[in-house]
């Protein structure tokens, strides 16, 4: 909407607006016990983070409007459930991982009950900054269905389904079909999210609505084969987290279906369909674009 055209500019000048906005979006610290439980979020979400969603939302509502106050609480409730969703996937019943964006994982630092708690409390907080913030700026019919979207998007056909059959495939399926099911929603659902629900809160054409959300089933999809290329490729001090874990817990990745040069080229396959997608779009989708570049090329 404005003259900035270039993602780097753009990214550079939201990041401090980002962590401003997600800081102060906390509940207050609670004066007795509980302050641990406050300290654990805190914790989990201020650290280093690439906030690839919240910039998502960001982008994807610039398409129609010029003043991101309006879709900052949907882009920070989503980058809270996104944090509760690392805090969980780390802990020892599930990828049992050390380290997260850059320092010990929440339950290494706060122990397993409190962080446990920390994401259930991100979640459910997530929903009540949706409920509290967003009828301020969209109609209260749309706000119920976005939260109603988000909240399906998070569960059985979404994120907890995904980490369901992302853990039953270490032992049972091996095939490509299963591993798209399983990414598609463990991450997929969440970033299609950031890209649809904007458009479903500014209540624009159908059309615009389902080709953001075609395009984020793809930009899912390649950020979580680069996410799975990484885990082999990438130095653990630039990831944050320690590399190499898939092989080790035996996943079923893109890497170990069809091999790094096999999951390059899937990766650019489903880089190549978003920006197709957004070919179709009749706002100004550049900065989209470029998006797609920096999750196929990401390096953490
Ligand atoms: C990691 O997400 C988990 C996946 C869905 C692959 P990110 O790579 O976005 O992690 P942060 O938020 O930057 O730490
Ligand atoms: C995590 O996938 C997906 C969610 C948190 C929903 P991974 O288990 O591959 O993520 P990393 O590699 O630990 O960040
Ligand atoms: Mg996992
Ligand atoms: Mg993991
Ligand atoms: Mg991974």
């Amino acid at each position: 909407m404005d003259n900035t055209s270039n993602l780097e500019t753009y990214i550079t000048n939201i990041l401090p607006t980002i962590e401003e906005a997600l800081l102060t979006s906390l509940p207050a610290k609670p004066n007795d016990a509980r302050e641990n439980l406050h300290n654990a979020m805190q914790y989990s979400v201020t650290a280093k983070a690439k906030r690839i969603r919240p910039i998502l939302t960001l982008l994807s509502h610039r398409l129609f409007c010029d003043n991101p106050k309006k879709i900052m609480p949907l882009a920070c409730a989503i980058e809270l459930i996104h944090t509760y969703s690392l805090i969980h996937d780390d802990l020892p019943a599930m990828d049992n991982d050390d380290y997260r964006r850059g320092q010990l994982t929440c339950h290494k630092k706060y122990g397993e009950a409190i962080a446990i708690l920390a994401g259930d409390t991100l979640n459910s907080f997530g929903f009540e900054l949706l409920a509290r913030e967003l009828p301020k700026h969209f109609s209260p019919i749309a706000c119920l269905k976005a939260i109603a979207k988000l909240g399906h998007a998070l569960g059985l056909d979404g994120m907890s389904g995904g980490q369901t059959l992302d853990f039953l495939g270490t032992k049972t399926q091996q095939d490509l079909q299963y591993l798209e099911s399983t990414h598609l929603k463990k991450t997929g659902a969440l970033i299609q999210a950031c890209l649809y629900l904007p458009a479903l809160l500014e209540e624009k054409e159908e059309e615009v609505q389902t080709h953001l959300y075609q395009f984020g089933t793809h930009l899912g999809l390649l950020f979580q084969i680069t996410d799975d290329i990484l885990d082999v490729v990438g130095a653990s001090k630039d990831l944050g987290k320690t590399g190499g874990k898939d092989q080790e817990q035996q996943k079923l990745t893109y890497v170990s279906l069809s091999g790094i040069e096999g999951a390059r080229k899937l990766a650019t396959h489903e880089a190549q369909k978003a920006k197709e997608i957004l070919t179709q779009i009749n706002y100004p989708t550049h900065l989209l674009s470029d998006m797609v570049i920096r999750i196929e090329m990401r390096t953490y």
